[in-house]
């Protein structure tokens, strides 16, 4: 396989600097809390908390015991024989709530959470004040997948079902109400994790869960498994005393497919799901890791417009009467209208009808083509922004064999940047965190906790094409210094591409300068695989108004092809006039002074 030999194969040499720490003893379900920006892990084990500080001389811990007492794990034990390992504490949620740190253990069956107050000067981290929702915050057995979720100054849960428990979301803590589902809405739920949708409008931001439902009577010949995704308004505050009293009134759910086309190979059990969306726009792209009846695993990418389209605008399931007044299920601020009668209509229909008929599916329409056979256990993104001023998206896709493979996803499609195969064990990788702002990642395994560097530019080698090739959009090739090395925090792409306002009327050429003649050269506009060839060359490959080509706005790029090996020569982000430029270098510029001009800028 060709593609395969670009995969640059990484064993982490840890003889230097061990940013690795091992446990005493395997640990089976870890929890993880990290903050973007810090340097600390807070990694929860059986009964067992890690305070894991990551610094240049390695990996400082301080482990702070948390059993169960001895009488809650012998009514366990005496209960329930099965899960006799599972009679412990094992702490399954850590989170932060405005400035309070949630702490959450199984507690041998008898789910408890605590409030950490402060570490103290004796690094003896101090609790206060159990919290009264603890069972529906934290499963009673590590087994029974929990996800938990902060927004603003509340803390959202969503339980998987297991026998004799149906599964729920709810607002567990907080100022607001605390809310929930109805059982008739989720059909024995497994969640796979939770977002926030941000709105410019505070009141519409949502949160999206995302689930597989499963139906235990299907027949064998049926699918068991039903993809979901699942959405509730932050400022939902529940419905009225005859109807939805403690219930979200703003639930609908969603079916996602994974698939390819309408074929029957579908992935229908969602395991896990990340998304990446900018700052406070709604917009990015969700990841759902899925498996089929077989265990196989794949990954599958997913517009968040689409998402968001579909469930403002689409059918609800069973209902076909036309809505009045406002949609229901929208997001609304409080109002003091609210109890009136189609908000109590919208309240029945949400009751009965929380399914939208369309289904969402991936971009694409199939599922990545990722050149591997590896059984993917967890997976985390980023975007960067390259040096290119392209927004890639990069997965981070730990395996059961305890890899990582980095993968690059653009309109292109998927690339295995590198694979890092994490020496000291080869059990499955069990959780990750991601921080963007540092750089780092961080991988759990049964047997350890390790950080890698999302930039590792040095192990493509010490020659431009080597870093080129390497695709890795951390990186970039310093010319002065002859290295390839991580694009710096705050790099000023201010030289890359240049701004050009454009005048309506005004014709503009583009300029690339030929400094090959072996080299074939052409344009490309906004990372699109359509070519637009010279207008007239010589010294310069020109693009022009043509047919077919809408030099109107956007990013164009000229790109010389010489052995196999690409360079951007130039590039211009064309802008309309009557939008604001932010860029210094912005110009209105006639045809003849940007061609005249583009001899002095390369110089
Ligand atoms: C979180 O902070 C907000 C504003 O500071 C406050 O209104 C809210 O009550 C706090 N929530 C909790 C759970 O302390
Ligand atoms: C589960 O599958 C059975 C058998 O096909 C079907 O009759 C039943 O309606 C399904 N249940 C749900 C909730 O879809
Ligand atoms: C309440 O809702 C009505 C109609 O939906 C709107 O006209 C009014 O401005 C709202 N009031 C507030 C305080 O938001
Ligand atoms: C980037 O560089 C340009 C020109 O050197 C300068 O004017 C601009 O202030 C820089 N921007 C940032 C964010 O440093
Ligand atoms: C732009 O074009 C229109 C018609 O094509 C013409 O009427 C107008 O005067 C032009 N404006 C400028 C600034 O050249």
């Amino acid at each position: 396989n060709n593609f395969l030999s670009f995969i640059h194969v990484f064993s982490i040499l840890l003889s230097c600097i061990e940013l690795l720490f091992h446990f005493n003893k395997p640990e089976n379900y870890i929890s993880m809390y990290h903050q973007e920006g810090s340097d600390m892990l807070y990694v929860g084990g059986q009964a067992m908390i890690y305070v894991l500080t990551f610094t240049n001389r390695g990996v400082r811990n301080l482990q702070i015991p948390a059993a169960s007492d001895q009488t809650a794990i012998d009514t366990c034990k005496a209960k329930a024989a099965p899960l006799e390992l599972e009679c412990d504490n094992f702490i399954t949620v850590i989170q932060k709530v405005n400035d309070t740190m949630i702490i959450c253990g199984t507690n041998a069956g008898s789910p408890r959470c605590w409030m950490l107050v402060r570490v103290s000067s004796d690094k003896i981290l101090e609790f206060c004040c159990t919290i009264a929702s603890a069972s529906d915050i934290s499963p009673p057995y590590p087994s029974q997948k929990s996800i938990s979720l902060p927004a603003d100054g509340s803390l959202y849960s969503a339980m998987s079902s297991v026998a004799g428990h149906a599964g729920s979301i709810r607002r567990t803590f907080g100022s607001q109400k605390l809310l929930k589902t109805e059982n008739v809405w989720l059909l024995n739920p497994q969640f796979a994790g939770a977002a926030i949708m941000p709105s410019t409008l505070k009141y519409k931001e949502e949160i999206y869960f995302f689930f597989s439902e499963l139906n235990k009577t299907a027949r064998v010949d049926e699918e068991p498994y039903r993809a979901r995704i699942g959405r509730i308004c932050t400022v939902d505050e529940g419905g009225i005393k005859a109807l939805l009293a403690d219930s979200w009134t703003t639930f609908m759910k969603a079916r996602v497919m994974c698939g390819a086309g309408n074929t029957q190979q579908q992935y229908n059990n969602m395991k896990q799901a990340v998304v990446l969306t900018a700052q406070d726009k709604r917009a990015g792209v969700l990841y759902g890791l899925f498996s089929n009846a077989w265990g196989r695993t794949v990954i599958c990418a997913y517009s968040i417009e689409d998402i968001d389209q579909a469930f403002s605008t689409s059918k609800l399931k069973g209902y076909s009467s036309p809505f009045i007044g406002s949609r229901p299920g929208m997001c609304v601020r409080k109002n003091s209208t609210a109890g009136g009668h189609n908000d109590i209509k919208n309240l029945g229909v949400i009751r009965y009808h929380p399914e939208i008929e369309d289904v969402i599916r991936p971009v694409g329409v199939a599922p990545l083509d990722l050149p591997t056979d590896d059984q993917i256990t967890h997976a985390v993104a980023d975007i960067v922004l390259a040096v290119n001023d392209e927004h890639y998206s990069v997965l981070y896709l730990g395996t059961d064999q305890g890899k990582v493979l980095k993968v690059l996803h653009s309109s292109e499609g998927v690339f295995i940047i590198s694979q890092y195969s994490l020496f000291h064990n080869e059990g499955p990788v069990l959780n990750m965190a991601i921080d963007s702002q540092k750089g780092h990642l961080y991988v759990g395994t049964a047997m350890e906790v390790q950080r890698l560097p999302l930039a590792d530019c040095s192990r493509y080698g010490d020659t431009c094409r080597e870093c080129i090739l390497s695709r890795d959009p951390y990186c970039g090739w310093d010319r002065s210094r002859r290295k390839c090395i991580p694009i710096p925090p705050g790099y000023n792409r201010s030289t890359s591409p240049r701004e050009v306002l454009v005048q309506s009327n005004t014709s503009i050429f583009l300029p690339c300068p030929v400094r090959s003649f072996h080299a074939t050269y052409r344009w490309v506009k906004d990372n699109c695989v359509k070519n637009y060839p010279c207008l007239f060359s010589g010294d310069f490959c020109v693009l022009g108004p043509a047919i077919d080509t809408p030099l109107k706005e956007g990013v164009f790029r000229c790109i010389a092809t010489e052995d196999g090996f690409k360079v951007e020569v130039i590039s211009f982000r064309l802008v309309n006039d009557g939008r604001l430029l932010a860029a210094s270098l912005a110009s209105t510029l006639g045809p003849s002074i940007l061609l005249a001009m583009a001899t002095l800028w390369l110089h």
